[in-house]
């Protein structure tokens, strides 16, 4: 039998970038889930809006079947308001994380909700000073918006590069969480420049396996198979 002659402790560990789901329709949650693909979920009003549920009981939905953070976003604009439906949105489950804008209200309530020992999500971050402070406002997740900035022909990525220097020039725990991703390429460029959490819709997350090597590859090896006559079972 084969024995590594030296097994390395942290293989066992698994290191890993988490994969979020940006989505409220729980049929594409639970396929990927089934997968081990899941390690959270994002919503916003937006996403909830698509799935034509309700936030709470969707929500709810959502948390039973993912173990990671699950988020739900404020509707509220100023700080006690935000503070009140970020206590009923973190009621729901024990890994909701409160989605809240990068407002000062928004970090008024980071402040408070984040004393009380909730997960906070900052988002709609668009700048390297607004992700500094919702780490100074101890966020658990900071989500920097890549297509939105390269809607308007700013670079997304250069944002990610910029906070996560910052952070680590400090040692902010904030986690970054890659946000409002389109394409297979914003995946990479994530992965790449160390972003803690992507989080993606689940056709994109789906896109990842693609590469039209590997099905060409697989064709000619499976003629050679039936040719050859292989048989393993
Ligand atoms: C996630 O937290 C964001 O709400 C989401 O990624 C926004 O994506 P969009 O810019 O594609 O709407």
């Amino acid at each position: 039998m084969y024995t590594d002659p030296d097994p390395n402790p942290t293989l066992t560990e698994r290191p890993n970038m988490k994969f979020f789901v940006d989505t409220a329709e729980i049929d594409a949650i639970r396929e990927l889930h089934e997968l081990g693909f899941v390690d959270g979920v994002t919503t916003n009003p937006s996403l909830i809006k698509k799935s034509g549920r309700d936030i709470l009981e969707v929500t709810k939905e959502i948390c039973d079947l993912v173990e990671g953070p699950v988020s739900a976003e404020v509707v509220a604009t100023e700080a006690d308001a935000m503070i009140t439906e970020g206590r009923r949105l973190a009621e729901i489950a024990s890994n909701i994380a409160v989605k809240l804008p990068l407002t000062w209200d928004g970090l008024k309530a980071c402040n408070v909700l984040t004393n009380e020992g909730k997960m906070v999500n900052v988002t709609l971050c668009f700048s390297a000073n607004q992700a500094l402070l919702a780490a100074k406002a101890g966020a658990s997740f900071i989500s920097p918006f890549i297509g939105r900035l390269d809607d308007i022909s700013l670079d997304g990525m250069e944002l990610i590069q910029d906070i996560r220097t910052i952070y680590d020039n400090f040692g902010y725990k904030t986690e970054i969480l890659a946000a409002s991703i389109r394409s297979v390429n914003h995946v990479q460029d994530s992965a790449l420049i160390g972003a803690d959490v992507i989080t993606a819709p689940p056709e994109v997350i789906k896109k990842l396996v693609a590469h039209p090597l590997t099905d060409k590859g697989l064709d000619a090896f499976l003629k050679d198979a039936a040719t050859a006559g292989i048989k393993i079972v």
